[in-house]
């Protein structure tokens, strides 16, 4: 199998990247990615001397650095992915979430090869109480959210229309070595490492469904392997949290990794303005996954938190480098103005 990864240098994709190649060692792994802000040839360290590795830099907008690659299966990870930034600006949402994934589409078409679109529950919005499913009507509140829910439609247009082999994965939130700091869980973990303030949108109660990296990774292996074409999958974890309660249990874990008293970082906690348009609780229903392909997440929060504050704790090297750069003024200019009133 030759199987295309987009998006494989951000976080979720790098992480499937060496699951992939850990569990099928015949397979050829081809990353194409436009190597964005988000993405970072340093999160396939090891694996970028593979003789069944290539990477390829390019944009999934662009046809014609598709026509140069040959591959029998595509997994689409290339996107746009902070909600934050979203609000701020659009455009490289629409033009890579949506047309990028139209591009990729028509590939597909063309070469009748399989396409595993890697979505998310926040296409559903949100939900006061129970849970989403695959029939759930999709009701973005985001740009971002807008953006998936639209490069979903999409590809459900193509199963029916030009008759492709695609399905689509949603998600919900992912956390794991890797991830970008501009997320909560590692925002969090570097700004205590660093006695930097922690910004807490709103009133911190809005709730999250949180899975470990891997669990993801494990899911969209199994559906590209054994899912039914044109179907969708939710995956998620039963892992809710308020995010004042998981950032609460974040700075507890830090502190004893560190030798630290936790009331150290009880200072940090900073209550700020809170994001357009929150989405006050994502959950989704998992059973059809469960059910229909057996798969299950292994790792639980308490293990998949302490595995985190690890890795952040040991590869401080990985996002010293991230935060010595541009994202930083991006991180401040954003601060400054959740304190405004
Ligand atoms: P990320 O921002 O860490 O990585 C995105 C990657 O895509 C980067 O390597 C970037 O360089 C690349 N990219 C961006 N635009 C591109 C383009 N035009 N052409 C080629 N490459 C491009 O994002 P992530 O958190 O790893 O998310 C990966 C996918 O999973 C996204 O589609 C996202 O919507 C989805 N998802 C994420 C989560 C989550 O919690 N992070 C949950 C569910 C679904
Ligand atoms: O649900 C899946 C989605 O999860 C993915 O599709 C997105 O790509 C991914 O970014 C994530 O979206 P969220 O908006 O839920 O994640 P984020 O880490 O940005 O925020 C998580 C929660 O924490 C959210 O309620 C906003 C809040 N938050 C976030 C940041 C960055 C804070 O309170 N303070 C912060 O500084």
């Amino acid at each position: 199998m030759r199987l295309l990864i987009t998006g494989g240098a951000g976080f979720i994709g790098a992480n499937y990247i060496r699951y992939v190649l850990s569990v099928h060692p015949d397979y050829h792994v081809i990353n194409l990615d436009k190597l964005t802000y988000s993405g970072n040839l340093g999160n396939l360290k090891g694996i970028d001397g593979y003789p069944n590795y290539t990477f390829v830099r390019g944009d999934i907008c662009d046809r014609n650095v598709l026509d140069g690659i040959k591959f029998d299966a595509i997994v689409n990870f290339a996107a746009e992915s902070h909600v934050d930034r979203s609000i701020l600006d659009a455009s490289p949402f629409l033009q890579t979430n949506i047309m990028g994934t139209h591009n990729l589409l028509e590939t597909a078409k063309q070469r009748d090869c399989i396409f595993l679109h890697v979505s998310t529950d926040e296409v559903y919005g949100t939900i006061e109480k129970e849970s989403f499913n695959e029939n759930s009507p999709l009701r973005p509140n985001s740009p971002y959210a807008a953006s998936k829910a639209a490069s979903d439609m999409l590809v459900r247009s193509y199963v029916e229309t030009h008759k492709i082999k695609a399905i689509i994965t949603r998600c919900s939130n992912n956390y794991g070595p890797y991830q970008f700091p501009e997320k909560l869980i590692p925002l969090v973990i570097i700004n205590a490492l660093n006695m930097k303030p922690i910004p807490v949108y709103g009133d911190g109660m809005n709730v999250r469904d949180w899975i470990y990296v891997t669990d993801h990774c494990k899911g969209i292996d199994t559906v590209l392997h054994n899912g039914k074409n044109g179907e969708v999958y939710n995956i998620g974890s039963r892992n809710e949290r308020a995010n004042i309660e998981l950032i609460k249990l974040l700075l507890v874990k830090v502190a004893g990794r560190i030798n630290l008293n936790e009331n150290e970082f009880a200072g940090l906690i900073n209550f700020v303005r809170d994001r357009k348009g929150h989405d006050r609780r994502y959950a989704i229903d998992s059973s059809k996954i469960e059910q229909q392909l057996g798969w299950k997440p292994e790792i639980s929060f308490d293990e998949g938190i302490s595995k985190t504050v690890d890795w952040y704790i040991s590869n401080k090297q990985w996002w010293q480098r991230i935060i010595s750069g541009e994202y930083m003024q991006y991180y401040n200019t954003q601060y400054a103005e959740r304190l405004k009133k």
